[in-house]
């Protein structure tokens, strides 16, 4: 069984792979704390190689473009970036000032005319932050590189995701004044994305200011990612390899919850250590951060040393800490929410991997009351039909959010996991799609491949076999967790026996 997952896992990671060669512009500079081949391949491709990067900035390449004025800015901008990226990424002169930067439109949606924040948020404390701007939300979408981008959030927020965050971005480069490539291309929002999180990775309280400076009339918090255990990050200095500098991390923090009027928060990783864990959020916690989000394992728990999350370390800081603790990691069905806000007592839960393969992962997740109706008729049992919820994602795409193509790839892909390799000709045909139209043909055929199985089956919604592992056995039509059963044997603490990857087995 895990060897059949693992190889299914593969052969996506080389439809991908051809996928981000042949026709991505995955150009994120940045790189998180996935722990898939998929994504690490994604990122890996692009921070610092400058060829990628500068090809998937040719908006010839990848871009969903509705307008040809940002277009025709866009094919400015690459020339700029093709001429800058000569150079190496960290020698681009930064300037100090930050006050005079002014607000670029985007690509996407044009933020001037988004109403801009006319309170200061950043004296609250964590608590008064939390429960009036956040409103004590409890269900919080990730950040994700290429992922969580705004048509994802859209449909997140529809189901049920409260609070979302941004990818994250590359502070430096999203707050370069002299190339507003990397910003224009990456900074998307709109009147209904909020609350919203902006995150940025920095190891320089410049850098992290400079970023914040440019996103704060239009979000509620700005976090650094202190958690990205990637190769990449080790390049570049950042996330979970700035772990061992505290002073550092404490610059970063303090400064930005100094002089921008909306509040920094936090993600991290913990430490094998439970003493020095609790040490980390009470420094962060000292230095001005107004929420922390613990990502229940250690920095080397990436690809396949993933995984258990640690939830009892999440309890330990939430007991230690005076600032709302949001628990990262683990969960795979919406009632794994209910039962880590109990276990960890946290003041909410956020979810990543899950919520690409299933995002109505929140929905109806806070009730057990089955008698409550779900947000959209297609959802039964906190199940939904992969075909309709692709359907959702690329309507929101097709009303205007305008979306990179490889992200829409990416996401369909995930969704379809469980259903690809029962049709290999679409699946070729998804990795060849270029154009919004192609993915909804392509959804269209699956979608008529898959009637006559799911008008024969007698599978039951509410009653739910569960395999000799402890996970669901669910048809491939719906939506449901990727799930790697190998990576169960490590935990924050050392190797432990299989087990489902929600709870430590401590
Ligand atoms: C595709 C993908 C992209 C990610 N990008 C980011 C990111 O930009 N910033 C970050 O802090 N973490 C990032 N992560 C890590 C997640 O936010 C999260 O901490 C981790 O996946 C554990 O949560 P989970 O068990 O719910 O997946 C990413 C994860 C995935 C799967």
């Amino acid at each position: 069984m895990a060897i059949k997952h693992s190889l299914e896992a593969d052969t996506e990671y080389v439809q991908n792979k051809k996928t981000v060669t042949e026709f991505s512009s995955s150009n994120s500079i940045a790189s998180c704390e996935n722990t898939k081949d998929e994504y690490k391949n994604s990122i890996t491709n692009t921070e610092v190689q400058q060829s990628e990067y500068t090809e998937s900035i040719n908006p010839n390449s990848d871009f969903n473009t509705k307008n040809a004025n940002t277009l025709q800015d866009s094919i400015q901008d690459t020339k700029k970036d093709e001429i800058t990226l000569e150079k190496n990424i960290d020698s681009i002169e930064v300037p100090n000032k930050v006050e005079s930067i002014p607000l670029p439109n985007t690509t996407a949606v044009s933020v001037p005319s988004i109403q801009k924040n006319n309170t200061n948020t950043s004296q609250l404390t964590g608590y008064e932050f939390f429960n009036s701007i956040l409103k004590s939300s409890k269900l919080f979408l990730a950040p994700m590189v290429d992922q969580s981008e705004l048509a994802w959030r859209i449909l997140s927020r529809k189901y049920g995701a409260q609070v979302c965050f941004t990818p994250m971005f590359h502070a430096k480069m999203f707050s370069n004044k002299e190339n507003r490539g990397y910003f224009n291309e990456m900074w998307q929002t709109n009147e209904q994305d909020r609350p919203l999180i902006v995150q940025f990775c920095a190891n320089d309280p410049e850098h992290f200011l400079e970023a914040a400076k440019l996103v704060e009339d239009h979000a509620d918090a700005v976090d650094i990612n202190l958690g990205c255990p990637q190769h990449i990050a080790k390049r570049g200095k950042y996330g979970a390899f700035l772990m061992d500098e505290w002073d550092l991390i404490y610059k970063i923090v303090n400064t930005a919850s100094k002089n921008l009027k909306i509040p920094v928060t936090a993600k991290i990783r913990v430490y094998k250590d439970l003493d020095k864990t609790i040490e980390y959020a009470k420094m962060l916690e000292r230095a001005g951060a107004k929420i922390l989000t613990v990502h229940g394992r250690l920095a080397e728990q990436k690809g396949h040393k993933t995984g258990l999350v640690d939830w009892s370390k999440i309890k330990a800081i939430k007991e230690s800490v005076n600032i709302p603790v949001i628990s990262n990691g683990g969960i795979l069905y919406r009632e794994d929410v209910l039962s880590c806000l109990k276990e960890t007592k946290a003041d909410g839960v956020m979810v990543a991997e899950t919520s690409l393969y299933n995002p109505i992962i929140f929905d109806n997740s806070l009730s057990a009351d089955e008698s409550i109706p779900p947000s959209n008729n297609s959802c039964v049992n906190g199940l939904v039909k992969n075909f309709d919820i692709a359907n959702e994602y690329l309507d929101i795409i097709k009303g205007g959010v305008e979306t990179k193509i490889s992200y829409v790839r990416s996401h369909l892909f995930k969704i379809f996991k469980p259903s690809l390799p029962n049709y290999p000709d679409l699946r070729s045909e998804l990795a060849a799609s270029k154009s919004i139209e192609d993915f909804s043909n392509v959804v269209d055929k699956l979608k008529l491949a898959m009637q006559p199985e799911i008008e024969s089956s007698k599978f039951d919604p509410y009653n739910i076999e569960i395999d000799e592992f402890g996970y669901k056995i669910i048809p491939h039509w719906y939506c449901q967790p990727s799930i790697r059963k190998e990576y169960n044997k490590v935990t924050s603490s050392g190797d432990k026996p299989l087990g489902r990857n929600v709870v430590n087995a401590e």
